[in-house]
Parts: structure tokens; sequence; C-alpha cells
């Protein structure tokens, strides 16, 4: 090791390169206790695009009831305007009305967000799974008639905290009406971070016999059980090259019990780095950029990289 890096040492079967989907200003940011000025969340973005993340996920034109910790949405994403030309900065959109708000900013990318279980989709969205479908149909379609570029986030791919372990046919059936409503990409969420890396491969298969094509799906693991880093590698195995991860592991769902932080980037970052697979990320500057959130949060990260990396001075 130099250098705060790890050897490369790479390994068959995986990808030259990874997609990094940086989701701690809104995944993260979405779950703390209280809420974050919105000149940190500024900040904080642009010292995640200054460490080379290039997709990183701004926050969400949800209802402000609903999600008051990104209420400030419509004075964040114009302090991000000098990013644009380098960096994509997704926002997420729930109904007309968010789309209305993200396209009025000038959004480029926006992504909607259903689920594979009825509980779910009624705690997050008020919503039934068929009812929330029908409210993505016009959002989907007139975002891509713009040219807005549509994520389909698919959450409790896995379990659910409510209903148990959830069918892969389940998963699959939703996530081919989220295709066919015109996502561009879908991303499956273990919204409660209970996959294993078998589970992963065999919803993996599901889908691609499905005719979900691989290359257009991402994988957003939470890390509940320790499992994301793992689940992540038997994705990449299978062809997946766009992982979702949040800056020092921030995260959760306020609507779904049992949600931890997201896979940390830094994580991510370091067993990519092993592999000999390209990130663009600057390990060391993101994890200064992770200690300096959890300064501004008051709690050290509980990212077991920057916590190796910071010498646990945080
Ligand atoms: P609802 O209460 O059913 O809303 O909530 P409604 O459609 O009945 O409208 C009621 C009022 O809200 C109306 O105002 C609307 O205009 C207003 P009124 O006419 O009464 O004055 N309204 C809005 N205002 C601002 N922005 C909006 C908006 N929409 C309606 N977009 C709703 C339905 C979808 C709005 C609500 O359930 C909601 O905002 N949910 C968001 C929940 C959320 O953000 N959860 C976290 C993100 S998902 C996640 O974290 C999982 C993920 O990470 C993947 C994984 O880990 O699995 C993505
Ligand atoms: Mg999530």
């Amino acid at each position: 090791m130099t250098d705060g890096l790890p050897m490369p040492v790479p390994a068959e079967g995986l990808p030259a390169r990874v997609r990094i989907h940086e989701v701690g200003a809104r995944d993260g940011l979405q779950n703390e206790k209280t809420v974050v000025p919105t000149e940190v969340k500024a900040e904080f973005i642009h010292r995640l695009a200054g460490a080379g993340l290039t997709t990183i996920e701004a926050t969400s034109f949800v209802h402000p009831k609903w999600v008051p910790q990104l209420a400030d949405a419509e004075s964040l994403f114009p302090q991000l305007a000098d990013l644009a030309d380098g960096v994509d900065l997704p926002v997420l959109v729930p109904n007309d009305r968010g789309l209305a708000r993200a396209m009025e900013l000038g959004a480029r990318r926006i992504a909607v967000f259903g689920s594979a279980t009825e509980t779910f989709a009624k705690a997050n969205l008020n919503r039934t799974v068929d009812e929330s479908l029908a409210m993505f149909e016009p959002v989907v379609a007139r975002a891509r008639a713009a040219g807005v570029h549509v994520r389909g986030y698919l959450s409790m791919c896995f379990g659910d905290p409510w209903e148990g372990a959830v069918p892969v046919a389940q998963v699959v059936a939703v996530a081919r009406r989220l295709r066919d409503l015109g996502c561009d990409e879908l991303s499956l969420g273990d919204t409660i971070g209970v996959a294993t890396p078998g589970h992963v491969r065999a919803l993996l298969t599901g889908l691609g016999e499905a005719g979900v094509p691989t290359d257009s799906l991402g994988v957003h693991f939470h890390d509940t059980y320790g499992q994301a880093l793992s689940n992540t590698l038997a994705a990449l195995q299978h062809g997946v090259t766009t992982v979702d991860a949040s800056a020092g592991g921030l995260g959760g769902c306020p609507y779904a019990k049992s949600a931890t932080g997201n896979l940390a980037t830094e994580d991510l970052v370091w067993m990519l780095e092993g592999l000999g697979i390209e990130t663009g990320v600057d390990l060391g500057r993101l994890t200064a950029t992770s200690v300096w959130m959890a300064g501004q949060l008051g709690r050290p990260s509980p990212s077991r990289t920057v916590r190796a990396l910071s010498h646990q001075e945080q």
C-alpha cells in the first residue's frame, strides 16, 4: 500500500471502469435528524465534485413536509450551476409537481422512485404500486420529451421490513414496468441492506432473462449487515458497471424502518482501486470531504476506509 491506496491486483471477469453514482447529498442528508444548512450542502457537493465524482445526486423535489431535510431544493440547486458542465446532477422527482419544480431550475437528469412492495409504496409515496407507476408515467414521458435523462429507482428489491423476503419474480415484474415507462436506467435498491451475493446474482439473472439489459442497471446497496461491498462485487462480476454509494457511508430512508447508511463511497473506491478498476476519484480528497462532513454533522463517519485513512482523527 502506498499513499493511502491499495496495491492494484486485477481480477478476471470484471469491468475496466465503474461509474459511481454518488448519493450522499440526497440519500445521506435526507435521513439526518437535523436539517443541514443549504451552504453546507452546496460546499459538500462542490467538494465531492473536486474529488472527481461526476454523477452527484443533488436533492429531491418531493413534498417538503415528507422530507423537510431537502425542502431547500429551490435554493440549493442554483448554487450548483457552475458544476453543470462536467458533473451530472440528478434529482429525485415523484410526480408532475416535482418535475415542474426541477425543470424550472434546468435539471437535466431526474429519478423517479418506485417500490417492489406494496407496503413501502404506501409508506414512501402514499400510493399502491399501480398508482405510483401511474403517477410516474406522465413524469417519465414529459422528461424524456424534453431530453431529460430518467433513472428509475426500484426499492425493496431483496427484503422489506414489513413483508420479509421479496421474491425475484415480483421485483422483475415491477422493473419491467418501470422500463416500459421509458426509464433510461434502473437502480436496484437494497433499501434495508439485507441482500447477500447469491440473491444479487439471482435477481440480475432474472432481470436478464426478462429482457432487461444489464448495462441499463445500477445497484444501490445499503450496508446494514456489512454486505454492501460483497454484493457490489457480485454485481460487477455479473457485468453491472454503475454503482451507487454515499460519501462517508451517510444514508438511510426516513420511510423504511431499519434502513442504515449506503455503501460508503470510500470503501467502494478502495476495493475498485485494489482491483485496478478506474473510477476517476481521488480517494484522499474524498476522505477529507467525508471527515469535513462528519465534523459538520458532529459524529464520525461509519466508513471503515474513512476511519483508516484519517487515522480516526474525526
Ligand atoms: P401526497 O400527500 O399523497 O400528495 O404525497 P398529493 O399528491 O395528495 O398532494 C398533496 C399536496 O402536496 C398538494 O398540495 C400538492 O401540490 C403537494 P395542496 O394542493 O394540498 O396545496 N405536492 C407537492 N409539493 C411540492 N413538491 C412535490 C409535491 N407533490 C405534491 N413534489 C408524495 C405524495 C409523492 C408527494 C409524497 O409521498 C412524497 O413527497 N414522498 C417522498 C418520499 C421520499 O422522498 N422518500 C425518500 C426517497 S426514496 C429512497 O430514499 C429510496 C432510494 O434511496 C432507493 C433505495 O434505497 O431503495 C431512492
Ligand atoms: Mg437508498
